[in-house]
Order: C-alpha cells, then structure tokens, then sequence
C-alpha cells in the first residue's frame, strides 16, 4: 500500500505539473480549484458516518468540464480521483479502473460539451450552453455507467444490459437534480471568482452531512426502538403464559381499544399510542414481587390487594425505559384504572382528568375480560355485558365512551371473531349499527 501511494502522489504531481503549465495560469488555477473541490467532497463523501445516499463527487468534476475545457476537466478528474481512491479510501486493486472511468467520462462529456456549441468560463449561459450541458450530463454518465456496468457484468458474469439499466434507473433522478449543482458552481467560479464555489458548495456539503447524520441517528433509534419493543411484546407474551386463561389477552384489548379510539375519533397517532398502552398496559406484572399474587386462588389480602394495585404504575416505569413510549402512551398505561367517578387507582382521578387513552383501556380490558372464559365462570353473554357496561356507566366507565363501545358494530363483531365457539357470544346475531357520537379527546 505505502508504495501505491508514493506512485500515485508522483503520477498526482507530474500529472499537475504537465497539464497545468500547458493550460496556463488561468487553467492551472481552475484545476487547483476544482481538484480541491472534488477531493473535498470526496473526504466527507468517505467519512464512516456517509453511508446513505449517492456521491455528488461529480459536480465538481462537471463544473470543471465547463470552465476547463476537456483537458483541464481530465486533468482534474484523474488528479481527485485518484487522491480520493488512493489517500482516503486507501483501495489499490479498483484504482486504475476507477480513475480511468472517471477520467474518460470527464473527457467524453465535456467533449460533447464543446462539440454541442457550448461554451466555456461563461458568465451568462445561452440556451445553447443549457443544452450544451445535458448533452455533457448525457456523456459523462453513459460513458460512466457504461464501465462501471461492464467491470460489474465481467466480475459477476452478468448480463451488460441489465445491469446498465438498473444502474440507470438506481440514482436518475438524484444524478440529475445533482447535475443542475454543477451549472451553479462554475457559473459562481466565472462570475465571482475561484474561492466563491466555496461559498455556495461547502454549506450544501455541510447540509448534507447533517442530513445524513440525521438519517442514520433516526435509523439507529428505530432499530432501537424495534428490539424495546420486540422486548416488551415477549414480556406481554411470558405475563400471559403464566395463565391460560389471560392468553391472548392484551391482543384483544389492543383491538378494541383501537377500534373504540377510531370510533371516537381521535387522530391517527393518538389511536396508535392508544393501541400500543392497550398492548402493554399490564406489562410491569412481569415484575417478580407480583408472581405469587397473580397466582393466588381465593381472597387477596389487603396487603396483596395494595400490592395488585401498584401494577400501573410499575407498568408505567417500564415504558418510560423506551424513550418514545413516555409520555402519552406512558400515562395511558399508569392510569387504566382510573374510575370515572374518581374511586380507581393509583391517583382516583376523575371524569375528564383521566387520560382520554386509559378510560378507553378501562372499556376494552373490562370487555375482554366479561367475554372470556374464566376458571370461575363462563363468558358473559353479550346482552350481560351491555347491561354491565349500562350499570357502570359515568361510574367505572367514561359514559361517552361506554355508550360508544355498546352501540359499535366493529367492536361486537370483533368480540364475536376472537371468542370460543363454547362461550355462547358466537351464537349472537349481531344487531344493525347505530349512527356513533363523537367524544372530544
Ligand atoms: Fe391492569
């Protein structure tokens, strides 16, 4: 490696040096300029964090097409290419390939650049020289795409043509919308002067960098957020395995809580949230201390009745471990048994000043438990439960929301599909829905 790069800092200085005094003052200067520009990009372009989206490498290598002519443009093509490949990315067996392709692009696109009429260093573009310049995006990225598609159907024993249309199809647009980049920059260089390409590219480099941080920020939270969530629906699924009869149960209050935070018309992520506290709202009973109460057959004594009671608030703290859990999904889950007249636990809130989420929860998890089987007695039929949710109705339940659960079609039938053919609901017909009131969130 250490002589690849002594070679290539060789090829890079004599390379400078023959051009450069052939080119002038002027062109040596837009080399340097332009050079520098790719190789900057390059750079940030080679960091460990830039891992999505395509290079715009390109630019500058387009800008110097323009400015340049052919000659210079090659000259700068083959002098960052290969400071990029070599120095920064440290790869010896793809450099020639590379900075031959890169080189050859270049020549090939300003070529048809210059061969369309267009003109170079100028400071008020014609149409022509717009047109000038796709027939060089055109050049540089057939002739581009056409190697590197050739080295990938050699290597991979491939077939050409379809790999040079996937390669096309792959970053078109992004290309494109990059490419009007490179206008921009050699007009500012023409216009204004060598270092005001700085001006304009390094804070669109810096966007983009950030950009890209966020990107992979967010990706590495959702990642995060998946497996705490993966977690917790295992906690729910071991709570559950403890007890047969509570199998399937936090599934089932997740549906009707759901569909009850539809009918109510809550916004689309205050249903979500809803539904997910639904999910977990007994998930702190994966808690140790609360194995030997869950178990118990018979009275609860009072202490161990203080101890069941503490179960919203453990389950609370586990989902605020997740960082987009706390808050509205968090309080849903601490304050599902809340009553409405303010009798429930942990805080005997009332009416309105319960989350709108846990007295939803409150209904669906009373629901799912009337309409199972449970070691003590059979499931309710549903005329039972309507007249049990009428009875607590403003008591227990939101009176608003109980009403709405009752009159809910979607809800009986989905009662009615997750119930066993013994518990006697299936043989309900279910009655023609009623129009729904609204309840404010
Ligand atoms: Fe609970």
């Amino acid at each position: 490696m250490g002589a690849t790069v002594a070679i290539s800092t060789a090829a890079v200085v004599a390379a400078f040096l023959f051009f450069g005094s052939s080119v002038g003052y002027g062109g040596l200067t837009a080399i340097t300029i332009f050079t520098l520009l790719a190789f900057v990009t390059g750079a940030l372009e080679s960091s460990p964090k830039a891992g999505i989206g395509g290079s715009i490498l390109f630019v500058a290598h387009l800008s110097a097409a323009i400015t340049t002519g052919p000659l210079g443009a090659s000259v700068v093509a083959l002098l960052s290419s290969l400071l990029t490949q070599v120095w920064l990315r440290r790869e010896s067996i793809k450099v020639l390939f590379n900075v031959a392709q890169v080189t050859l692009s270049v020549v090939v696109g300003s070529s048809f650049y210059l061969f369309a009429g267009g003109q170079l260093r100028s400071s008020n573009f014609s149409n022509q020289d717009f047109l000038a310049y796709a027939a060089l995006v055109f050049g540089y990225f057939a002739t581009n795409s056409a190697f590197v598609s050739g080295a990938v159907a050699i290597s991979r024993g491939e077939r050409f043509s379809e790999i040079w249309r996937s390669q096309i199809m792959r970053a078109a647009g992004y290309d494109l919308v990059a490419s009007g980049l490179g206008l921009l920059i050699a007009w500012m260089y023409t216009r204004f002067g060598p270092l005001s390409i700085f001006a304009v590219t390094l804070p669109i480099l810096a966007l983009r960098q950030a950009y890209r941080d966020n990107l992979d920020l967010k990706k590495a939270n959702e990642e995060l957020v998946r497996h705490h969530r993966e977690l917790l629906d295992y906690t729910v699924k071991q709570i559950e395995a403890r007890d047969p009869y509570t199998s399937g149960h936090s599934r089932r209050v997740a549906e009707y809580a759901q569909i009850l935070a539809e009918e109510a018309g809550l916004t689309a992520k205050q249903v979500e949230d809803v539904a997910t506290a639904a999910l977990l709202h007994d998930v702190g009973k994966v808690y140790h201390e609360f194995g030997s109460v869950l178990q118990k057959e018979g009275r609860l004594s009072y202490e161990e009745k203080l101890l069941l009671q503490s179960h919203p608030v453990r389950s609370a703290e586990l989902i605020a471990t997740i960082g987009s859990l706390r808050g509205a999904v968090e309080s849903a889950v601490k304050h599902h048994h809340e009553n409405y007249d303010g009798s429930g636990y942990p805080e005997g809130l009332r009416g309105e000043s319960i989350p709108v989420g846990s007295r939803i929860i409150m209904i669906a998890d009373t629901l799912d438990a009337m309409t199972t089987d449970r070691p003590y007695r059979k499931a309710l039929p549903f005329d039972r439960v309507l007249e049990e949710f009428r009875k607590y109705s403003g008591k227990q339940f939101d009176p608003r929301l109980a009403d709405l659960a009752m009159r809910s079609y979607a809800i009986r039938r989905c009662v009615i599909a997750s119930s066993s053919p013994t518990s006697g609901l299936t043989s309900k017909k279910p009655t023609p829905p009623r129009p729904s009131i609204r309840v404010r969130a």
